[in-house]
Order: structure tokens, then sequence, then C-alpha cells
């Protein structure tokens, strides 16, 4: 473990800390490795601070997995943050996460349907109405899945996902782009989120796969056409990560998978939102039309 120098608190309190917070999140049992793991994520937390003071973010699917994992973290960074989520609950307890160490942090939350252009503006014209500016960061993290074999799949399973996952994309990303530019922003960063299996498939998934390599697609056209107004667009793969998705995958499929992964365990939101706060970050200020791969080596090359 690499101690950060600033570090004062010794390791047991931050332990303590850290199992504190995990009970607040699962009842399950708390295993030595999450605590460690999580215990990384307060470090991390602690010294990457304010890269995002100041910055409005809006992230789609912030209800929830990783969206809300990013949420936390950008509140962390300083950044006044957007909750928008389909479900208009669980992006209130979201909201009811977020910290406010910062002076001047404003956080809201709103539902928003992703798949209707009508909610999607609206969602960008509350945001705007209650700021007075557009979100210079947005983060696209409302996805879904519905597997099935592409020899049993129906076509309404194929166009939901879509709809969500490619074409939600599609519309906040034009719709903040559009709002940007019109403000005259000095610039914004626009996160997708993709996955892994859009690279390599995956059985059971041509919907899903179908959907997110189609946001890579986008998210490059979608960088080369708005460099010019100052706006990067990068895309996150997250691999086989542990979110209220995964939870319907079987024991069996998780340890199947669980084994072929380099790094040898599922990767947690917490890492996700890591990459995505580096995205959003002028740390990434050269960066644009890029996907990374948040995947512990799954799938390498
Ligand atoms: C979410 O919070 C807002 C503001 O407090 C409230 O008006 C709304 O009813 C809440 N929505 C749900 C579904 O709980
Ligand atoms: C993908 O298709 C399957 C099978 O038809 C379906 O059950 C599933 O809901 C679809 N995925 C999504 C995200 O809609």
């Amino acid at each position: 473990m690499t101690f950060i120098p600033c570090m004062l608190a010794s390791r047991s309190f931050l332990l303590h800390v850290c199992q504190q917070q995990l009970c607040q999140h699962s009842a399950q049992l708390i295993k030595e490795a999450d605590i460690s793991r999580y215990y990384t994520t307060l470090l991390t937390n602690m010294a990457a601070c304010s890269r995002l003071i100041s910055r409005l973010t809006v992230v789609t699917g912030g209800g929830s997995g990783i969206g809300r994992a990013v949420c936390q973290r950008f509140a962390t960074e300083g950044a006044s943050v957007v909750v928008a989520d389909r479900n208009e609950e669980s992006a209130n307890q979201t909201l009811e996460l977020l910290s406010r160490d910062h002076k001047g942090q404003e956080h809201m939350a709103l539902g928003v349907d992703v798949s209707s252009k009508d909610s999607v503006e609206k969602l960008v014209t509350n945001i705007q109405r209650r700021y007075f500016q557009p979100p210079s960061v947005c983060v696209n993290a409302a996805g879904i899945t519905k597997d099935e074999f592409l020899l049993k799949m129906e076509e309404d399973d194929f166009d939901k996902v879509i709809e969500i996952n490619l074409k939600g994309t599609f519309l906040v990303t034009q719709a903040v782009s559009k709002a940007l530019v019109s403000a005259g922003a000095a610039k914004g960063s626009i996160i997708t989120v993709g996955s892994i299996v859009g690279k390599v498939g995956n059985i059971g998934q041509v919907n899903y796969s179908s959907s997110k390599s189609g946001v890579e697609g986008l998210t490059r056209t979608a960088a080369k056409e708005l460099s010019k107004f100052g706006i990067r667009c990068n895309c996150v793969l997250p691999g086989f990560i542990a979110t209220p998705m995964t939870d319907k995958v079987p024991d069996k499929v998780i340890d199947k998978l669980t084994a072929i992964i380099p790094m040898g365990r599922m990767g947690e939101p917490a890492e996700v939102a890591d990459a995505c706060a580096f995205l959003a970050s002028d740390d990434s200020r050269y960066i644009t039309g890029i996907s990374i791969e948040v995947a512990g080596g799954l799938f390498i090359g």
C-alpha cells in the first residue's frame, strides 16, 4: 500500500471509517479485501482533492452503480453535481450521499428519460435555469442490459437497449454540447460509458454489445466535431464491475469470469469513477476521442 505524505490519520482509524461506510451501503458480510480496496479509494480521494472545483457536472444514470460512484467522486473533487436518473427516488438518494466539502457546491437531483428528446431538453433547461450556465462536464452513465441469444432476441428488446444506451447518449451529448456552444463556454468534457463487451462481444448480449460499440463510435465522431469548440469527448470501457446490473448475474458465471480477469477480481464502481474524474479534469486537457479500459486486464490486446 502506498502512503500519501499528507495523510495524518492512522490506518486503523481509516479502516474504521471504511467499515462504517461499507456497512451503510451493504448488509452483506464485509471481506478484508473490500475494506482494503475501499481504504485505497478513500486515500485516492483525499489525495486527489480538488480538480473539479466550480465545474458544473451532469451525470445520467446517477441513481445507482457507476453513475452514483461518479457523482460521489466528482462531489469529493469539488464539482457541483446534477444527479439525473430515470428513477427520481434513486437520484434523490444519491443526492443525500454527496459531500459538500468545498465552498459554493450546490448539488441537485432530477428525473430524466435519456431516450426522450423532450425529457433531455427539459433536463438541460432546468439545469441552466438553476445554475445560469450549462454543465461543462457531462457523464453518460445511464444504461441497461437485456440479455438473450441472438437467435432468440426479440426486436423490442434490441430496440430498447439501443434507445437508452446509444440514442440516450446521443441525445444527452447533443443537448449539452448545443448549450455549451450557444453559451460560448470556454471548455467542456463529455464522458461516455461504453463497455469492454462492445469490443469483444459477449454471448447473450447482441443488443447490449451493439449499443456499447455504437457509443464508442459516437464518442470519436463527437470528439472530432466538437474539438473546435473546446469540448473534449472520451469514453470509459468498464469491464466486469460490481453494480446492480451485475447483481443479476448468477454466481457460477461470476466465478468463471473472475477466473479470466488477470487482476483476479471484479472492479468497483469507484474505480471507473476515478477514470471519469481524470477525463473530466484538466489533467486530461490534451486527450480527446479515446477509450480507457477499466477492466483489470480483461481481454487485453
Ligand atoms: C425527490 O426530491 C424532490 C425534492 O425534495 C421531491 O420533490 C420529489 O418528490 C422526490 N422524488 C421522489 C420520487 O422521491
Ligand atoms: C436484449 O434482448 C434480450 C432478449 O430479447 C432482452 O431480454 C433484453 O431485455 C434486451 N436488453 C435490453 C437492455 O433491453
